[in-house]
């Protein structure tokens, strides 16, 4: 594994540590200060991710004990900022009574309120993932240990699974739940139960109202739902059937500012199975959905453009088509987008218009890839420009949200700046920043941008390009 090379003497000074330090702010210091700062707020001028404010210290305390344990690798987003690099695991250095002491300390400093741990945590999460090798990706260790949602329309969500086989809603005061659990997710979703048929689920928590008004709501379901606030069943489909349009639940409610107490109930029999839950404020248009499931009958869900906003660049991390897997999507002021390829280290896709359709990854569950939503695409690069030992190691961004892209080898380091330009076109400036011998660039192979050619990058003199889309 590829440390960050820089940090590595400051680990090495804590085998000089004496046995007895138990203090957590000292242990910090000692272990976690060189890369997130003395002060939490991210070390290498910020270049390094924050604790301070970071939402990952909240909400269950395995998830950093495990960070910490096994360390963790390529893109992730703290306190609204995306970085893609590599912490090295800390488990061969740290004693679970260390971790317990530094974690206590980050957990509860700089105003974060992260939960207290116990050693037993510790020690339970150690040996949880004793076989793992590998530092986690944000992905992977977010499936296990979601990040609290902050802007959900639905709190304190319980759901009680009920057994049994109805042709309609059952009266559930007869029934017997099988088992009470925690939605944290924020979204009603019957496939969490995991079962197939003769089953039904009852939700309760709150609907958090934007405001104080008057609501509509519509259900969708296969085979039947209720919807009920304050004891009084606001939509309803009953029986056994599909999720249809003619068979929708519709219903209005006054509800108040914040937290309103809703119950939804659901029935399914056999064969399909979906419920799916809408809310909007009378006299509005747009549909809210608070379930993972959509209404029937449309071609996919609603659109989310992703729109750069106050003249900011915006990023889309995830799969894009066309593009190798680890590429980064920027949607520049001004209509021309980029899709830079992290595994190529070099720009794949330019496309003017709209940037792209999110929906697809935020609103379910991120299957697939998602294409630029244009038709005026260009491919510049499909393979790898550099020679085979230089090295992505992130990017960062300007106060506008443009990406400079750096890349290193043995023998050079190049940064690699992207900002919008005039009239459809975007600026790139390369400069080798390290390394003495000039390297030749290709710039594009696509016929519908200029330049074609390639460049020259001389040691410590910026390059500046400017791609024009024909
Ligand atoms: C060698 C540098 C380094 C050291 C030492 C280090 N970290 Fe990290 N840490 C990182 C990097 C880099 C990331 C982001 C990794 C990525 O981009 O995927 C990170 C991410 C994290 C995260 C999740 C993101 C965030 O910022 O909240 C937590 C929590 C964390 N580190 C805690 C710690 C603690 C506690 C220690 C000390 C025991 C520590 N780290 C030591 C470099 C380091």
């Amino acid at each position: 594994m590829k440390h960050l090379t820089f940090f590595l003497p400051v680990l090495f000074a804590t085998s000089l540590l004496p046995s007895h330090a138990q203090d957590g702010e000292q242990l910090y210091g000692l272990y976690c200060s060189a890369c997130h700062g003395a002060d939490g707020k991210g070390g290498g001028n910020g270049t390094l991710p924050p604790l301070a404010g970071s939402d990952w210290i909240h909400g269950n305390a395995k998830r950093t004990i495990a960070i910490v344990l096994k360390g963790l690798h390529g893109p992730v987003q703290v306190a609204g900022k995306s970085y893609n690099l590599e912490m090295p695991p800390q488990e061969d250095s740290l004693t679970e009574q260390n971790i317990t002491a530094i974690l206590n300390y980050v957990h509860k400093a700089w105003g974060n309120k992260g939960q207290d741990v116990k050693i037993d945590m510790v020690r339970v999460t150690k040996s949880e993932y004793a076989d793992r090798k590998k530092p986690w990706t944000a992905d992977e260790i977010l499936k296990i240990f979601p990040l609290e949602k902050k802007a959900t329309f639905l709190n304190n969500l319980t759901s009680q699974v009920y057994k049994g086989n109805w042709d309609k809603l059952p009266d559930f005061s007869k029934s017997k739940a099988e088992n009470i659990e925690e939605e944290h997710s924020g979204i009603i979703d019957i496939k969490l139960a995991e079962l197939k048929e003769n089953y039904a689920i009852v939700w309760q928590g709150d609907f958090m109202a934007p405001k104080t008004a008057e609501y509509e709501f519509v259900i969708f379901v296969d085979d039947a739902g209720r919807l009920i606030f304050d004891k009084k069943t606001v939509a309803e489909v009953n029986g056994i059937g599909p999720a249809a349009e003619g068979r929708a639940g519709r219903g209005k409610v006054k509800l108040k500012s914040g937290p309103n107490p809703i119950r939804l109930e659901y029935m399914q029999q056999a064969g399909e199975q979906s419920f799916t839950i809408g809310w909007r404020q009378v006299g509005t248009k747009n549909w809210t959905w608070i379930s993972a499931d959509r209404p029937p009958g449309k071609q996919g869900p609603d659109p989310i453009m992703l729109i750069p906003s106050a003249g900011k660049t915006v990023i889309y991390r995830n799969f894009i088509k066309g593009v190798s897997a680890r590429a980064i999507g920027f949607g520049f002021p001004g209509k021309v987008n980029l899709a830079y390829s992290a595994d190529h280290l070099a720009p794949e896709l330019i496309w003017s218009g709209d940037f792209i359709d999110a929906s697809k990854h935020w609103v379910n569950r991120g299957q697939g890839s998602q294409s630029p939503a244009s038709k005026d695409v260009h491919q510049l690069t499909t393979q790898k420009i550099y020679p085979p030992s230089a090295k992505f190691k992130g990017y960062t961004l300007d106060p506008k949200g443009n990406p400079t892209f750096h890349i290193q080898s043995e023998s050079f380091t190049i940064t690699d700046a992207w900002k919008p330009g005039a009239d459809n076109t975007l600026i790139r400036t390369m400069t080798m920043t390290r390394g003495s011998t000039p390297i030749e660039i290709d710039l594009s192979k696509s016929k519908t941008v200029t330049p074609q050619n390639s460049v020259t990058l001389k040691p410590n003199s910026p390059t500046e390009i400017i791609y024009k889309l024909k």
